[in-house]
């Protein structure tokens, strides 16, 4: 018996191997053979968790769109008919509306990675260049979203983020009409946006995660060490600091997926709004062209440049500075100057910068969730000056810190 169905096995695999022969090299190449520096730590798991989110969002929304109504008439009771009629639609919208929020938590500490081990630096300038773009369609696409449950938040963001174009010198206020499709945010808006949610950005970010990955497995991972794991070879040509992506990354990122699913189940069955952070409260009623609620803000993970956006008082101004927070981040593989790539290699000055930059960033968030007095407008000033100096003086403060010696291996204790 176990011979009838090895040889079936194999004879399966050589059938399908003559037809695609370009199969197992690939196999090869991205995962038994694909060999990557045995230190990761817990900062490597969300690349791998951001897969999982994006998984989750394109399932959890096939089946969300199954019910969806995208008309300005219907769209609000279609979300309340899933929520409450459709079996288990409460549960699908939730993993939709709460997974989206985890994306940014995912992607922004899979950023955050980048910047402490210094994973941008050449040869990987691409492979940040491309999660930049993945970062940017994933913003457009979250905001698309928010505006097709046809709550007041929807409508009344979605009416703020579009009036900002109408700041552009001489194209706005066509700009603006053009992006609504109508004289005000309606029915042609929500049209558009679900279109531009449901396949649009989706395929391109679908795309750009592949080239993502692709261009990362052409050069190969960085570490917690910086250390450049290709410059030592054993007698077979392998990496001597280097393990096979499978089976050894494939287990150690399920264990992952199961420690962040576990956090995640836990957010969805007791908190899934999470005290209106993920799903804001006013979004609860339906849009009211009427009635502007009293304090519009977009939802946490964009608060941070919401804050910068108000600290400005120039409405062209504040746009720019907005925009250019996000933009900037594209530069970081050419600001950082510094010979070497991981935080543990340098000096105090970057210890210094990271740790202000992380309580600015945070801080910002905080203030664009507030209603704005003057202090913290003066404070979220402060902040963005202090955002953008990180960035702009990085070829300095980067050179001049003091490093320490890379070894030419990874270190035993890692
Ligand atoms: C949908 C969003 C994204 C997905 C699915 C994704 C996926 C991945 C995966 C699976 C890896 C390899 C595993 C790891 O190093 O954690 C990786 C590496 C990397 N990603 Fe992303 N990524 C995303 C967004 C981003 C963004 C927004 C950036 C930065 C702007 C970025 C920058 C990087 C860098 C620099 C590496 C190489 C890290 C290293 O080798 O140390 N990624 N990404």
């Amino acid at each position: 018996m176990a011979n009838v169905i090895t040889r079936t096995v194999s004879g399966a695999t050589d059938w399908f191997t003559q037809r695609a022969p370009g199969f197992l090299p690939f196999y090869k190449k991205h995962m038994s053979e694909y060999y990557a520096p045995k230190n990761f730590n817990v900062w490597y798991y969300f690349g791998s968790l951001a897969l999982l989110v994006l998984v989750n969002q394109i399932v959890t929304g096939i089946w969300l769109t199954m019910n969806f109504k995208p008309s300005a008439a219907e769209a609000f009771n279609s979300v309340e008919y899933i929520m409450r009629d459709v079996p288990w639609g409460w549960l699908i919208r939730y993993m939709h509306s709460t997974g989206a929020s985890m994306f940014f938590i995912v992607v922004y500490l899979h950023m955050f990675r980048g910047l402490i081990y210094g994973s941008y630096q050449k040869p990987r300038e691409l492979v940040w260049v491309l999660g930049m773009l993945i970062f940017l369609t994933l913003m457009a696409e979250a905001f698309f979203g928010y505006v097709l449950p046809w709550g007041q938040m929807s409508y009344w963001g979605a009416q703020v983020i579009i009036n900002l174009f109408g700041a552009i010198p001489y194209v706005g206020p066509e700009l603006t009409e053009w992006i609504r499709g109508d004289y005000l945010v309606s029915d042609a808006t929500l049209n558009r946006f679900f279109a531009l949610h449901v396949i649009a950005l989706p395929l391109v970010i679908l795309l750009l995660v592949v080239l993502h990955l692709g261009a990362l497995h052409e050069v190969g991972s960085n570490n917690p060490e910086g250390v450049d794991i290709k410059k030592v070879k054993d007698e077979h040509g392998h990496y001597k600091d280097g393990i096979a992506f499978h089976p050894y990354y494939t287990v150690k990122d399920l264990f992952g997926a199961g420690f962040f699913l576990t956090i995640f189940a836990f957010i969805l069955f007791f908190e899934p709004t999470f005290g209106g952070l993920f799903l804001e409260h006013d979004n609860f009623n339906v849009a009211n062209p009427l009635v502007t609620p009293e304090h519009i803000k977009p939802v946490w993970y964009f608060t941070p440049y919401y804050a910068m956006l108000r600290a400005i008082p120039d409405k062209l101004f504040g746009v720019m500075v907005m925009g250019g927070a996000v933009m900037i981040l594209f530069l970081v593989p050419w600001l950082d100057r510094s010979p070497v790539r991981s935080i543990r290699y340098k000096g105090w000055i970057t210890k210094t910068m990271i740790t202000l930059f992380v309580i600015a960033f945070v801080t910002l968030g905080w203030l664009g969730l507030q209603a704005g007095s003057t202090t913290q407008t003066l404070v979220a000033r402060i902040f963005t000056f202090y955002y953008f100096a990180f960035f702009i003086t990085m070829p300095i403060w980067t050179k001049i810190d003091k490093t320490k010696p890379v070894p030419e291996r990874v270190p035993a204790h890692d």
